[in-house]
């Protein structure tokens, strides 16, 4: 699919199940206490300056909060924010238009920021460093460059692979925080507060196993509340009791691990097809008809992060605890039983 399609149908899916209960303030944030107190400070001293905040990159796999937290730091410079994203920028012009358009202190959100042409982000080099545009006008000899002075902006780059951005991008961002999976008292947090924001009852219990279903992802959570929500409506009286949070994930095939249909998938498809690994992640992803970045970006970091797949340098291997999680013996064990 083209990319900016893939990148529209995202957002409106995202718009749409998180729509409210997104914090729009840094005490309303639940967890990253880290990120949240550095830009506590570095917000406080823009504001006291009267300064644009620095360029802020924002890095780490999907659905944790990285365009929450842009709107976030929007809300807490009082500055509107602008968002636009890498893929969608495709001609020169379309930055430009942006750009200099900007107020002063309005942050510019730009989404994939990885996916940048680049052409586009040579244009971004000069407006990000010196708050100017390089402007070629007219063509052979005659050709000449205009300066166009910019407002003070702050740029919010945000990306799944910040291994994918060039050195000269990523340099001239003065304030970089890479977004962790969140602990799990925190999603439980998180749970009780989206089940409060959309009036629906749910007891401790069943909170914390959606909680704990959602792979340390707030998206995941609130995307699982939701349906939690409608099988209590039609199938129970409402209230999101232990029984029916099971009842409902189990209609949803989210097991214990808040593993889905890809990632059994994926691991089964390492153990079965390729003894376990390594294989490549091209292989992989031919294997299981996935696309190579769906693994890269959305499965393999969580399958990684609670020890059921390893990368190496040769490949993916699945760990001993994969095995075990469909009932199979690990290679290697037997072994040791003789
Ligand atoms: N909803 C999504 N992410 C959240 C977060 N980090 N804190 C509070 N609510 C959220």
């Amino acid at each position: 699919m083209d990319d900016r399609l893939v990148t529209a149908a995202k957002a409106d899916d995202d718009a749409q199940y998180e729509a409210g209960l997104r914090p729009r303030v840094l005490d309303e944030y639940i967890g990253q206490d880290r990120i949240r107190e550095n830009l506590q400070v570095s917000i406080a001293a823009a504001l006291q300056r009267g300064e644009a905040l620095d360029h802020v990159l924002l890095y780490g796999p999907p659905g944790l909060g990285k365009t929450t937290l842009a709107y976030v730091i929007g809300n807490e410079m009082k500055a509107p924010v602008r968002a636009t994203s890498g893929p969608v920028l495709e001609k020169p012009g379309d930055l430009a238009a942006i750009l200099t358009t900007l107020a002063d202190r309005e942050v510019l959100f730009i989404d994939e920021i990885h996916r940048m042409s680049p052409t586009i982000e040579e244009i971004l080099y000069p407006a990000l460093e010196d708050y100017e545009l390089d402007i070629m006008i007219g063509q052979g000899p005659s050709a000449r460059s205009v300066k166009v002075p910019l407002q003070k902006f702050t740029l919010i780059g945000a990306t799944t692979r910040a291994g994918l951005l060039t050195s000269p991008l990523r340099s001239r961002f003065g304030i970089v925080h890479r977004l962790e999976f969140y602990e799990p008292s925190d999603m439980n947090e998180i749970v009780r507060r989206s089940a409060r924001i959309l009036g629906v009852p749910i007891s401790p219990e069943a909170a914390a196993e959606v909680a704990r279903r959602s792979r340390g992802t707030p998206r995941i959570a609130n995307r699982l509340l939701r349906r939690v929500r409608d099988f209590a409506q039609v199938r129970a009286d409402g209230t999101i009791t232990l029984d029916v949070a099971l009842g409902g994930l189990k209609l949803l095939e989210v097991d214990e691990y808040g593993f889905d249909e890809v990632d059994r998938k994926l691991l089964r498809t390492i153990i079965e097809k390729f003894s376990g690994g390594p294989v490549g992640v091209s292989s992989l992803a031919a294997a299981i008809s996935e696309e190579r970045d769906a693994i890269e970006d959305m499965y393999e970091p969580y399958l990684i992060q609670i020890g059921f797949l390893d990368r190496t340098p040769r490949g993916r291997v699945a760990t001993p605890r994969a095995y075990e999680y469909f009932g199979l013996t690990p290679p290697g064990r037997d072994s040791r039983l003789w």
